[in-house]
């Protein structure tokens, strides 16, 4: 017997009848049978002995418990299970309760359908503990004061999303030992705002397979969700050493596995806690063994926010202006203040306190992009400025600087071509799944040193080197100083 089929079906009735408000609120983009396969397949089974307790919090119409049942009678006949799905949604406990039926017909399935809030309510039967948690909760802004929010905060941890409530509540339910599942955004995995919740969760459980889909429109295609998903599966327990992670660019391709250390998916010195979805390929040198703090430098967002300072800004010089740097003005290597910006004013009245404060001192600054487009193939795009006047950046830009002057130029060029480097670019994406580079992704960078970096710069014939040629001196400059 399979029931897969006529859950799927059920799946994308349910989908189909869907208030878009509705949807919206709750978050309700429901997983595939093929998805369902997979995260049900990430759950280790071997260690499952008697009954085995099953919670699927935020159920919809219970494709990945029908996924995880299948399995579980398929592979283990032997164990007798008890699901608990829990739904607020009253719309879609009709096709819940027909999912969980069809799932007792099995034999040795017992089934509790829970209606309410998962994060507010007080029905003990949805704490556990539960020996597996397999779930795709809903995504959604948190908001500070809403009752979900404050509770979760005081039952696990404040957090800013309603996936990644949803997520610490289901390993706060687990019992030692138990196993998580889980598909959500890959923003906890980097995110500043999800630093509190990567603290509170890491300690407690063992990450132990990572899948990144690498295409933004694989999953969810058909309830419109155009957003890099991630399976998660851990273990409530100590980290194990190593760390299997998963690569796929959308269903219907291969999957490409690879055992990595756990030190090199979170590196033991990253106070954020970072989690790198790396294949492990990707190999920092030795000599890039420094932060931007350790170089004494600086990362900030430019400070001139357009439409706030529009009384600042003019379209032609005039007297007592200095540039107005966009990030259209970023090339690789270096800063054009000529090129046109989008119509955007080129020009920046100083001379008051409040204005002047938006700018910085005349010298040398590294700008880097705050946002590619998808189709780019750098992410991280950084280029030298240099002015004998203030500038003002504008807030779309990153700038790096020495406490807020500029930097030693040789300094500046040799950072700017480590950033634009294919090595660095790549080591960017092992962590980040944005076209989006914040001054906190700079911050937690590798980098050489200063030596090495200005040994970069003399060897450069040029700032705006060629992609190959960037690439070919980072690598010689870089060899040379891990053999030191
Ligand atoms: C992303 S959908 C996933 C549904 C289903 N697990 C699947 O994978 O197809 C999230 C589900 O959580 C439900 N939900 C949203 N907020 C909830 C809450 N606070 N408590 C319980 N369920 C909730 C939604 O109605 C929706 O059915």
């Amino acid at each position: 017997m399979d029931i897969r089929d006529a859950v799927e079906t059920r799946r994308k009735l349910a989908q189909g009848g869907l208030d878009p408000t509705i949807q919206e609120a709750f978050g309700q983009h429901f997983t595939p049978s093929i998805t369902s396969n997979l995260l049900a397949g990430m759950l280790g089974l071997d260690n499952l002995t008697g009954t085995v307790r099953i919670l699927d919090p935020g159920a919809g119409a219970g494709s990945l418990t029908a996924a995880l049942v299948h399995r579980l009678r398929t592979e283990r006949p032997d164990l007798s299970l008890h699901v608990t799905a829990v739904e607020v949604d009253s719309i879609l406990t009709p096709h819940l309760a027909e999912t969980l039926t069809a799932c007792e017909a099995y034999g040795q399935v017992e089934t509790e359908l829970v209606q309410g809030n998962f994060l507010t309510s007080e029905d003990a039967r949805m704490r556990g503990p539960f020996d597996l948690v397999i779930t795709n909760p809903p995504y959604g802004k948190l908001a500070r004061n809403t009752e979900e929010r404050k509770l979760s905060a005081r039952r696990t941890v404040d957090t800013p999303n309603l996936y990644s409530a949803f997520w610490a509540e289901s390993v706060a339910s687990l019992a030692p030992s138990g196993q998580a599942v889980v598909i959500v955004p890959r923003s906890w995995a980097n995110g500043a705002y999800f630093t509190s919740f990567r603290k509170w969760l890491l300690p407690q459980v063992s990450l132990d397979n990572l899948l990144v889909f690498e295409s933004r429109d694989s999953v969810f295609a058909d309830s419109g969700v155009l957003q890099e998903n991630v399976i998660v599966s851990l273990t409530k327990g100590p980290q194990r050493p190593e760390v299997t992670m998963h690569a796929s660019v959308g269903h219907g391709t291969e999957i490409t596995r690879r055992v990595v250390p756990f030190d090199v998916v979170i590196r033991p010195e990253d106070r954020y806690k970072f989690v790198r979805f790396t294949d492990g390929e990707v190999v920092v040198p030795p000599a890039a063994s420094h932060t931007l703090a350790d170089l004494g430098i600086t990362a900030s967002t430019g400070k001139v926010v357009d439409f706030r300072n529009r009384d600042l800004l003019f379209q032609d010089f005039e007297s007592g202006t200095v540039p107005m740097i966009y990030q259209a003005h970023i090339r690789p290597g270096g800063v054009n203040h000529q090129l046109p910006a989008r119509g955007k004013p080129q020009w920046f009245r100083i001379g008051t306190t409040a204005a002047d404060k938006l700018t910085v001192p005349s010298g040398t600054y590294v700008l880097v992009k705050r946002f590619s487009s998808k189709e780019e193939t750098h992410r991280v795009v950084a280029g030298v400025w240099s002015s004998d006047a203030p500038t003002a950046f504008d807030n779309k830009t990153n700038y790096l600087h020495v406490d807020g002057q500029g930097i030693v130029p040789d300094l500046a060029c040799g950072l700017a071509l480590w950033l634009n480097s294919t090595l660095l670019d790549r080591v960017f994406r092992t962590f980040s799944g944005h076209t989006q580079v914040n001054a906190t992704d700079l911050r937690i960078l590798p980098f050489p040193d200063a030596d090495t970096l200005v040994r970069l710069a003399h060897m450069a014939p040029k700032i705006f080197s060629s992609q190959e040629d960037i690439d070919r001196l980072v690598d010689k400059v870089m060899s040379e100083a891990d053999a030191e």
